[in-house]
């Protein structure tokens, strides 16, 4: 089998030849990025499918939402880089520009910003979820269920053929994860939830929810506020990942957008995807100390161990996650401002980036350090326990999986996502009555 791209101007085509017979498919392109050779046709003429395990060849769905060039550390939402929206925007704007496609005007912010507070309390019968899970249940898992919950609560919102009801849903989403994920922390912590405070923003008033108790008190701390804002937008969409094809193709049966959210909360949840920023903190306590990083190393690079250095390497990045650049920033900045001027994990970290980036392991297989290195000791400084880190990036990337849901469902080329396989079990045999088998 062989395959050549051919062709001129705007339609080249691609020919793969399969044994004796040749077939042209159409490359189409994008606007910016790789083209990509469109392989529907591929069985019907061929015999054949297209194997590709992880996906690491595969364009799922076309999608205006998110670019990222992995071999140059770039990331764009609507065209914007992640580094402008991080440094000028806010999360409610970077929600907007998810969902539009365009930033919004004074107005649509206004008119915006307003629709997602109002949204942000949860249906009263829904705290009782909350005590039927034990309270050492993980957050995440605690997230899986309630947020799967939601589609029994708003009946109104679940018509996916319903422009309206999609945008309604989509908002309710938006607006309720953060009063989700802080009654998870507070269940957890044996505090009583704290309602939401419309006078507030959306991060100010997630951490009033989180931190602030019935019997004193709290103020929020603008430097922490927009710190977790900024990782908020660091974590907001990535294009095609595996939570984020998780909800497209939950979503692509027909499935209500609750549900969707609920299958993408647990995809995310793995440690080579969203649970990496909670490993990643764990596997830096374990070292503990400079002294002990080169064992940590060795450990890294010695495929029989099973260990893997969290928080580093990326499917797409092959150069610095743009979004780590942005959150070592952050995280220099919310130490500072709490006073921790000796943080001894910041200084493993940081000493580990630095032997491990002159490594020729890892400069070899292009490991760089990734978004989840970071936020772990940025969001312990805040004050959130490991166990909400994940729950956390689940409240941020709802907005992301949100856009990509509603784009797939207003895509016309959108169908039922059903990979195939290359079978490799038995081949067809008579079933022996059980009293006759050996
Ligand atoms: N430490 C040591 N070796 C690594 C690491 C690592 N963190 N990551 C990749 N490698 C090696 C791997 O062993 C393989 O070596 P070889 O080619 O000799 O077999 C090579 O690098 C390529 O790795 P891969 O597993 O084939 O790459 P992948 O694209 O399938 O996996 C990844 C990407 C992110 C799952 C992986 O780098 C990893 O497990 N990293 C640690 C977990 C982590 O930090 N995940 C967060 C990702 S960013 C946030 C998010 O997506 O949610």
């Amino acid at each position: 089998m062989n395959s050549d791209t051919t062709g001129s101007g705007t339609s080249p085509i691609a020919t793969m030849k399969v044994k004796d017979t040749s077939i042209d498919m159409p490359v189409r392109s994008g606007t910016i990025g790789p083209d990509v050779i469109d392989v529907g046709k591929l069985y019907k003429e061929s015999g054949c499918f297209n194997y590709d395990p992880g996906f690491t060849s595969t364009a799922n769905c076309s999608s205006k939402i998110t670019y990222i060039d992995g071999d140059k550390g770039i990331l764009l939402h609507g065209g914007y880089p992640i580094g402008q929206l991080a440094e000028q925007s806010n999360f409610i704007e970077v929600c907007y520009l998810l969902l539009n496609g365009e930033l919004p005007t004074q107005t649509q912010y206004t008119e915006f910003e307003e629709a997602i507070t109002r949204h942000t309390m949860v249906h009263e019968q829904m705290s009782r979820f909350f005590t039927g899970f034990r309270r050492d249940a993980h957050p995440m898992a605690i997230m899986c269920g309630v947020v799967g919950a939601l589609s029994a609560f708003y009946h109104d919102s679940t018509d996916i053929n319903d422009p309206e009801q999609r945008t309604i849903a989509a908002r309710r989403l938006i607006a309720k994860m953060p009063t989700i994920a802080a009654m998870a922390y507070k269940y957890s912590a044996g505090q009583p939830f704290i309602y939401p405070r419309n006078d507030l923003d959306y991060t100010s008033n997630f951490l009033q929810m989180c931190f602030a108790v019935p019997c004193e008190p709290y103020t929020v701390d603008p430097v922490i506020a927009r710190a977790l804002d900024r990782i908020f937008i660091l974590h907001a969409d990535h294009e095609q990942n595996a939570s984020t094809s998780t909800v497209r193709l939950a979503g692509s049966s027909g499935a209500n957008p609750f549900a969707c959210i609920a299958a993408g909360i647990a995809c995310l949840w793995g440690p080579a995807h969203g649970g990496a920023n909670e490993a990643a903190l764990n596997m830096l306590t374990e070292i503990g100390s400079v002294e002990r990083i080169p064992e940590y190393v060795k450990k890294a690079k010695d495929k029989t161990s099973g260990f893997r250095l969290m928080g580093f390497g990326h499917r797409v990045y092959k150069n610095y996650d743009p979004r780590a650049t942005v959150m070592q920033k952050t995280c220099h900045e919310v130490l500072d401002s709490l006073g921790i001027r000796d943080e001894p994990l910041l200084a493993v970290a940081m000493e580990l980036e630095r032997i491990a980036l002159e490594d020729e392991y890892f400069v070899e297989k292009k490991l760089y350090p990734n978004i989840d290195f970071y936020s772990g000791i940025t969001l312990r400084a805040i004050g959130f326990p490991v166990e909400m880190f994940t729950v956390l990036f689940a409240v941020a990337r709802t907005v992301g999986w949100v856009a990509q849901w509603k784009e797939m469902i207003e895509d016309p080329e959108q169908r039922i996502g059903r990979p195939r396989q290359l079978y490799i079990g038995n081949e067809p045999r008579e079933l022996v009555a059980r009293e006759k088998r050996g």
